[in-house]
């Protein structure tokens, strides 16, 4: 089988969802349902079926070092494939001890139970073993307007916290991988959207807010630059990666499809406008610009040649398709939302915008 971390949040369960529909081996979940994890992202491989026993999950916290290697010296695993993270910029800003623990102290726990069970591997089980780590353009830093795109060798120079542990994490793939040999894999994807994705980054929070007739906080001038790529070509690129992959290999992910959010915000309101129209004017009339967040990158760009040519890997959705279809799914599953927002979420948006220098006020 199979070992996905972080298989609850919102770029795991569509991967574990894609994973089990699809037939392939059997898959365990390890997941320590934070906030931003939710067994209900799992429905359509929970209701009792034959998929129910392609999988299985594991409540478990990437922190409890003893706990992460028990599991993994038991269920021999054939590949881990790592999401779990702390993964929302501005929760790092208010508090990044979480991401520490969880980013850099979780994956090395997660290192060290992968050695010691695959030291154990002989013959084509060692062979085939696999280490998949997920994680982020946001590694490489702020581009400016007319840098080239983020490549493989781009030099590491995270600014916030979250890309700063991130990039720890990768590095110590890559040491485990140098100095122990261990196969792994390192993807670094740019921004997702697509279902289940929790409401406090960009798109969900402006189609919920938008829906509620709340502000839509704009952070800055709107003009910061995101390449935004559909969640289901995200899990498609990783499995091609787990697939063929080269030992060892860095490999980027993107949409080809730069956008400055406030463009983002208007085509969303637009398609808004046309499929759940207001009594009166437009939703673009709820948005609000709002203080900056604080070392905010300007612009994010990936040049995804690499996994192109090698693993013939490239998105299948355009921008503008993919956000509808988003759009669509939020409506069709506004149940889904509500939960999720009766939840944690809701204490983060009152501390987040209302307590904090991120206050719903037009920016002076
Ligand atoms: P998410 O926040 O939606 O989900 C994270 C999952 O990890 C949750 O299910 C949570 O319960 C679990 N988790 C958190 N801490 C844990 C711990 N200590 N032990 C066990 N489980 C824990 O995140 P996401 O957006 O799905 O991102 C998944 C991965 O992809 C992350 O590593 C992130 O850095 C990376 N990534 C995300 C994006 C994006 O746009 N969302 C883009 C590129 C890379
Ligand atoms: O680039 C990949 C990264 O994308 C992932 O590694 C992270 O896990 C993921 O959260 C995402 O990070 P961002 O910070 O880019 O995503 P977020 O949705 O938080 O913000 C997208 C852009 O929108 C960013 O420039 C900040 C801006 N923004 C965000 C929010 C939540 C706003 O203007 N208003 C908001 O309320």
């Amino acid at each position: 089988m199979i070992l996905v971390t972080g298989g609850a949040g919102f770029i795991g369960s569509n991967f574990v969802c894609a994973w089990v529909h699809a037939g392939k081996e059997p898959l365990c979940v390890l997941d320590a349902l934070t906030y931003a994890g939710n067994l209900e992202n799992l429905q359509s491989i929970s209701a009792p079926s034959a998929l129910t026993a392609r999988w299985r999950f594991e409540k478990l916290d990437l922190r409890d070092r003893e706990a992460v290697e028990g599991l993994v010296l038991a269920l021999k695993p054939r590949a881990i494939v790592h999401f779990a993270a702390e993964s929302h910029v501005d929760r790092s800003i208010h508090g990044p001890g979480d991401f520490i623990q969880t980013n850099v102290v979780g994956t090395f726990h997660l290192l060290e139970a992968a050695r010691n069970h695959w030291v154990t591997l002989q013959g084509a089980d060692r062979e085939n073993f696999r280490f998949l780590h997920v994680s982020t353009d946001e590694v490489y830093g702020s581009l400016g307007q007319h840098d080239p795109a983020f490549h493989e060798s781009t030099p590491y120079a995270p600014n916030s916290p979250y890309s700063a542990s991130k990039a720890a994490s990768d590095h110590l793939v890559r040491a485990w991988h140098h100095t122990y040999g261990m196969p792994t894999l390192t993807t670094n994807c740019s921004n997702n959207y697509g279902p289940y994705q929790f409401p406090e980054k960009l798109i969900p929070l402006m189609i919920s807010h938008a829906l509620e007739g709340k502000a839509l906080p704009v952070y800055g001038d709107g003009q910061n630059v995101r390449d935004w790529l559909h969640v289901q070509d995200h899990c498609d690129a990783i499995m091609r990666v787990l697939q063929a992959g080269r030992v060892g290999e860095v490999y980027n992910i993107g949409g080809n499809a730069e956008m400055k959010n406030l463009d983002v915000v208007h085509t969303l309101c637009a398609v808004l406008d046309r499929l759940k129209p207001k009594a009166q004017g437009s939703y673009t009339d709820q948005i609000q610009f709002v203080r900056d967040r604080p070392g905010h990158d300007r612009r994010y760009a990936i040049d995804a040649r690499k996994i192109r040519d090698e693993l013939q890997w490239s998105p299948s959705y355009n921008f503008e398709q993919g956000l509808e279809q988003t759009i669509i799914w939020y409506l069709n599953h506004s149940d889904w939302v509500d939960r999720v927002k009766s939840g944690a979420y809701r204490d983060w948006i009152d501390t987040h915008y209302q307590q904090s220098s991120h206050s719903i006020k037009p920016t002076p």
